[in-house]
């Protein structure tokens, strides 16, 4: 086949098939920041986008669209199952994520995810380039770096975590974690979202594996202890494309818009906003517990004051995000139930997701965003609302333990367990006089406005390239 100078490597490809009215498919290009971030540098760099096309049981040729070339991986109804909701979703993901709920541990998981990840590593080895440069994606894939490396010792080798990686103490758990650390390590950068998972995965390697860390660096040996190469950790925060987001928010239809969805909730004096995968990470319920007691003590009102929950469909085949769903639309259900008016809801609850465009209408048509997420990779909604308020309007309350507060230092930061903090953040942002909400709001949008997310890629690539054995003679 075609060889490429570089290969990006993600469990999802950065097109999604649509079908249209005379059952016709094609693809279009999917939303989301990742393939934003990349798209410009794959367009330079002649690349190709290694990921699985979303249907199981079905091959589909390789393809170009919009100048980077599409290589599709199969992944069959089982694969999907012990691979991707097994041991992705249901080992991994909690497991990464403080266990707010029980990882489940089961072999056939692990073979499965192992064979799949040689399949991707097999899929990238096949297009990429003499030396080229690869970068693997996220947690799905952990096992890649190594087995890439063991077939193309020639390739620059990258890793980026979009995820948290968890204390020793609770990675110690997973039966394979020697096998993950190897695999990671098979990298020459692997980049985290916070600094504090870059030294929670040094330290795991450190007391896990044994290996003695200098500075940020591992020297990998073969199995006969001859130095392979050497591997770094980074923190390296993603972000957003905030130029875009700003140029929507400015576009009058978008600001139409927001208008007529803040008539349309009975024009409160204060809407407050949660948008977010329905996912048990993110403290839908902390949330609705705030509001709820807020309501009940009097401290807010139905028809001044209406929370928007947009909770977008997510992973519904796993048990726990079905337990989840119910739990959630049980509590909505009871809250409104309890305040709801003739003419005014408490919480109108919207388990779809919408057109980006729509969404920064909704920023946009907001006073208060609320991100309660007991713990998150990095949380990009956040900077979405901050870089979509052009006004400089609006208040965001940010969980401490979402990626985000590393950047966001001047948004309203809350410990979401703790609800009477909670509530009392909310009504700080409910009361936060205009020019103080304009101070805060300012900068935090410079923040986002420096450090975008072709920022991010940029730097990751650029630090990926180094010589670090000529970085170490430097220092
Ligand atoms: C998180 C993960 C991504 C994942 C996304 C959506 O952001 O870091 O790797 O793609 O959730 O989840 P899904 O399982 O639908 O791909």
């Amino acid at each position: 086949p075609e060889q490429f100078d570089f290969v990006v490597v993600a469990n999802r490809l950065p097109v999604d098939r649509v079908v249209n009215d005379d059952g016709e498919a094609s693809w279009k290009r999917s939303p989301g920041g990742l393939v934003t971030a990349l798209a410009p540098v794959m367009t330079a760099a002649d690349g190709a986008w290694v990921g699985w096309h979303g249907a199981p049981d079905e091959t589909v040729e390789p393809f170009e669209h919009d100048g980077i070339q599409i290589v599709p991986v199969e992944l069959s109804e089982r694969e999907v199952n012990h691979y991707y909701e097994g041991f992705s979703n249901s080992t991994l993901w909690p497991l990464y994520h403080d266990v707010i709920v029980t990882p489940e541990y089961h072999r056939a998981w692990w073979d499965s995810y192992r064979r799949v990840n040689q399949r991707f590593a097999d899929a990238t080895a096949a297009v990429a380039a003499e030396g080229a440069t690869v970068w693997v994606q996220d947690y799905q894939l952990q096992l890649v770096p190594k087995m890439l490396r063991a077939a193309r010792p020639d390739l620059r080798i990258g890793f980026f975590n979009h995820i948290p990686f968890p204390p020793v103490e609770i990675f110690a758990q997973l039966p394979w974690r020697h096998r993950v650390l190897e695999g990671l390590l098979g990298a020459d950068l692997i980049g985290f979202q916070r600094a504090s998972d870059a030294s929670n995965f040094m330290g795991a390697v450190r007391r896990i594996l044994g290996f003695t860390i200098r500075g940020q660096q591992v020297h990998v040996q073969d199995e006969e202890g001859k130095l392979t190469h050497i591997s770094r950790a980074e923190a390296h925060p993603i972000s957003i494309d905030a130029q875009a987001v700003a140029k929507m928010a400015n576009d009058p239809k978008v600001q139409a818009r927001a208008k007529e969805i803040r008539r349309g909730l009975g024009n409160p004096d204060v809407v407050l906003l949660g948008v977010d995968r329905l996912d048990y990470t993110k403290g839908i319920g902390h949330r609705l517990k705030a509001f709820d007691e807020l309501l009940e003590d009097g401290r807010l009102e139905v028809g001044g004051a209406a929370l928007v929950q947009v909770a977008s469909p997510s992973r519904e085949r796993v048990e726990k995000y079905k337990e989840l769903r119910d739990e959630i639309e049980l509590t909505v259900g009871r809250i409104n139930g309890q305040h709801d008016t003739m003419s005014h809801t408490a919480v109108r609850y919207l388990h779809h997701s919408y057109p980006f465009e729509e969404m920064v209408a909704l920023y946009l048509a907001s006073d208060v965003m609320l991100i309660t997420a007991l713990r998150d990779g990095m949380n990009l909604v956040a900077k979405e609302f901050v870089a979509a308020h052009v006004d400089s309007r609006g208040a965001l309350i940010l969980s401490e333990f979402a990626g985000a507060a590393d950047q966001l230092k001047h948004a309203l930061l809350v410990n979401p367990h703790d609800i009477d903090a909670l509530k009392e953040r909310i009504i700080e942002a409910v009361r936060m006089p205009t020019t103080e909400a304009q101070r805060r709001m300012r900068i935090m949008r410079r923040q986002i406005s420096t450090n975008d997310v072709n920022r991010w890629s940029r730097r990751f690539l650029k630090s990926l390239s180094a010589d670090p054995a000529e970085s170490a003679h430097r220092t």
